[in-house]
């Protein structure tokens, strides 16, 4: 029995990638009429990556999956199973999960996309742990990859200023010792309200044609102001109830890893669950929102940072497109 009273699942390893190529707020101000003010006092972002031309997400998720897997001291051999977050897939078919499978050199294991947008790191680390409990698995690969710069209206100031690009990934596994690692993850979402952040062409719903490229339906348009309101909303509840069936309360928690969409979400949440600002490793302004990569390029610095100890509870609080929403509590191995 996995993560029974035996044994757990924990984080056997963590990497990440960013492209090298550095998009200032200063550079966004030559392209729209924003300016470096606007940008870092109604989001807390400074710069972004940007990955080159012919740079795809597979490239920038092989790459952090490399480091995951090098830190795990895993061969490609040892993956039973890759899942990948993305909203930025290479195409839309075949997965990016298999693409990048075959960038790795992975065995004929299962490989598959999850499309929960911002959520989809989450929503991926809880497949793979009800995959790894069911026995079946033994080494599953986790990857957050986005492309955002691919999908924004450089046109658009409400948009392009606030995303960027790059990958994170984790290896989960087991261990012969009870209640660590993962603890539990919440996932939920509400399609309802899906229409305040889409990017409407280019499915089978609005296939491309000249007139939906002209039109600019192929980029992302956000409601930006009705998303904040929801997320700081339904990101704390969900990150309450799950302490809660943990029988934990906020001050319990070390470190919390939010999405990292805009620091007044940020700090919106730090006030009102009574949480320190320096519990939550912050790398948003230096990469702005990268999706389903932004939890786990989080994560990673802040290992690596040693801002996370052996027997922390560290909280992941994702919010994203859908819509959809999720928190994971970890007790640190
Ligand atoms: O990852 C998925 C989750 N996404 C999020 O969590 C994003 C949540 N939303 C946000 O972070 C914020 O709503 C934004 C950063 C997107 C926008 O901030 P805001 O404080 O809600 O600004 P606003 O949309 O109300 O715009 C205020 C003003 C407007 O001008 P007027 O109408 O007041 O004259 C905008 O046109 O700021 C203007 N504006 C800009 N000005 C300079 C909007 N974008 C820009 C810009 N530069 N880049």
């Amino acid at each position: 029995m996995i993560n029974g009273k035996d044994s757990s699942i924990i984080i056997g390893g963590i990497g990440s990638y960013a492209p090298e190529k550095i998009l200032s707020n200063h550079d966004l101000a030559k392209i729209v009429d924003t300016s470096d003010e606007w940008i870092r006092t109604r989001t807390g972002i400074k710069e972004r990556r940007i990955a080159h031309n012919g740079e795809a997400c597979s490239d920038m998720g092989a790459r952090a999956a490399q480091a995951a897997m090098k830190h795990a001291g895993l061969e490609p051999e040892d993956i039973d199973l890759l899942i990948v977050a993305t909203m930025t897939p290479d195409m839309p078919f075949p997965s990016t999960a298999c693409i990048i499978q075959h960038k790795l050199g992975l065995r004929s294991i299962p490989c598959f996309d999850v499309g929960a947008a911002c959520s989809g790191f989450l929503y991926t680390l809880e497949i793979g742990c009800q995959m790894l409990k069911s026995g079946t698995y033994r080494n599953v690969l986790i990857v957050g990859s986005e492309k955002l710069s691919s999908i924004l209206d450089w046109q658009d100031r409400t948009t392009c200023v606030l995303f960027g690009d790059g990958a994170g990934a984790i290896i989960l596994n087991t261990v012969d010792e009870p209640g660590i690692g993962i603890l539990g993850t919440c996932l939920a979402a509400n399609g309802a309200e899906g229409q305040i952040l889409t990017m409407p062409g280019g499915g089978s719903n609005e296939p491309a044609t000249t007139e939906s490229v002209l039109m600019r339906r192929h980029y992302l348009k956000m409601m930006g102001k009705e998303v904040f309101k929801i997320a700081v909303k339904v990101m704390e509840q969900s990150a309450l109830d799950l302490l809660a069936s943990h029988n934990l309360k906020p001050h319990d928690v070390d470190c919390v890893i939010p999405h990292q969409a805009n620091m007044r979400i940020l700090e919106l949440m730090s006030s009102r669950m009574g949480l320190p600002l320096d519990k939550f490793p912050i790398n948003l302004d230096r990469f702005g929102n990268t999706s389903a990569a932004s939890i786990p390029l989080a994560l990673d610095e802040a290992y690596r940072d040693g801002k996370i100890k052996s027997g922390d509870y560290v909280l992941l609080i994702a919010f994203g497109a859908g819509l959809t929403w999720a928190s994971s509590l970890i007790k640190w191995h």
